[in-house]
C-alpha cells in the first residue's frame, strides 16, 4: 500500500525538518510525502521518499512559476503530484495538461500521482461515471503511475466518501486502467482503516492530516496493519 502526504502550501524548510525527525514509518507501507517547492531539498535532505506537488511538460524553457522534471531529479526527488482537483479548480489545469505533464514525467524517469474526481454538482447530475471516465482516458497504464480519486466534495471539508461510493469509483478507474488507486479526501486516522479496507483501495493521499506527524503515521500504521492481514 502506498500513502502520500499532500502538504498543499505549508510547511517551509524549517518545519519541514521538524516534521521529518519525528517521522518514523512503520515497516509495511510505502509512505510519500509531498511538500511545495521551496521545501523540497530539505524534505529529500531527510531520506524519505519526496514528490513535488506538480511538474511541466518541458525539460525547460520560460515558464514562469514552473518546474521541470529536470530540476525535481537533480533535487532527488522520485515522484510529483500531477492534475490535483485544487490546479484544476484555481490555475486552469485540464485534461489535456493533465496528460502532458504526465506523459513527460513518465518518460523522464519520475514516479506519477496522477489526481481524478468529480465535483459536487457532477455528482449530483449522476455524471460521476462520465467525468472519471473522460479524466482517466487522457492516462495510459504505466508501471510508475499511480491514480489518486478525490472526490472534490470531500476535500478539505470533513466530508469523505462512505467507502462504497470509494469502491465503487475505485473499481471504474481500475476497469479504464491498470493501475493502483489511492482514496483521498479528508482521510484521517478514523476513517482510514474502512476506507483502505476496500478491495480496489490501494493506498491514500492524505492533506490535512499529513502535516501532522502523528496523525499521518497513524494512517501508516493502519495502512500496515491491512497490508499484514
Ligand atoms: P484533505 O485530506 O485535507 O481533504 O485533502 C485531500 C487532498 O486534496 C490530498 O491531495
Amino acid at each position: 500500500m502506498l500513502i502520500a502526504g499532500n502538504w498543499k502550501m505549508y510547511k517551509g524548510p524549517g518545519a519541514t525538518r521538524e516534521f521529518f525527525r519525528a517521522f518514523d514509518p512503520p515497516d509495511g507501507v510505502e509512505s510519500v510525502l509531498c511538500p511545495p517547492f521551496g521545501s523540497l531539498g530539505a524534505a529529500v535532505a531527510s531520506g524519505h521518499t519526496i514528490f513535488a506537488q506538480n511538474v511541466h511538460w518541458a525539460d525547460e524553457g520560460a515558464f514562469t512559476g514552473e518546474v521541470s522534471t529536470l530540476i525535481l531529479l537533480e533535487l532527488g526527488v522520485k515522484g510529483a503530484i500531477v492534475g490535483h482537483s485544487e490546479r484544476r479548480q484555481y490555475f486552469g489545469e485540464t485534461d489535456e495538461t493533465v496528460r502532458m505533464r504526465t506523459a513527460h514525467a513518465l518518460e523522464a524517469g519520475l514516479r506519477v500521482i496522477a489526481c481524478v474526481g468529480e465535483l459536487e454538482e457532477e455528482r449530483e447530475r449522476g455524471e460521476t461515471e462520465a467525468v472519471l471516465t473522460r479524466q482517466v482516458s487522457v492516462l495510459r497504464t504505466h508501471e510508475s503511475l499511480v491514480v489518486a480519486y478525490e472526490p472534490v466534495w470531500a476535500i478539505g471539508t470533513g466530508r469523505t466518501a462512505t467507502p462504497e461510493i470509494a469502491q465503487e469509483a475505485h473499481a471504474l478507474i481500475k476497469s479504464l486502467l491498470d493501475v493502483p488507486v489511492l482514496y483521498g479526501g479528508s482521510v484521517k486516522p478514523e476513517n482510514a482503516e474502512q476506507l483502505l479496507a476496500q478491495p480496489d483501495v490501494d493506498g491514500a493521499l492524505v492533506g490535512g492530516a499529513s502535516l501532522d506527524v502523528e496523525s499521518f503515521t497513524a494512517v501508516c500504521e493502519t495502512a500496515a496493519r491491512l497490508s499484514r492481514s
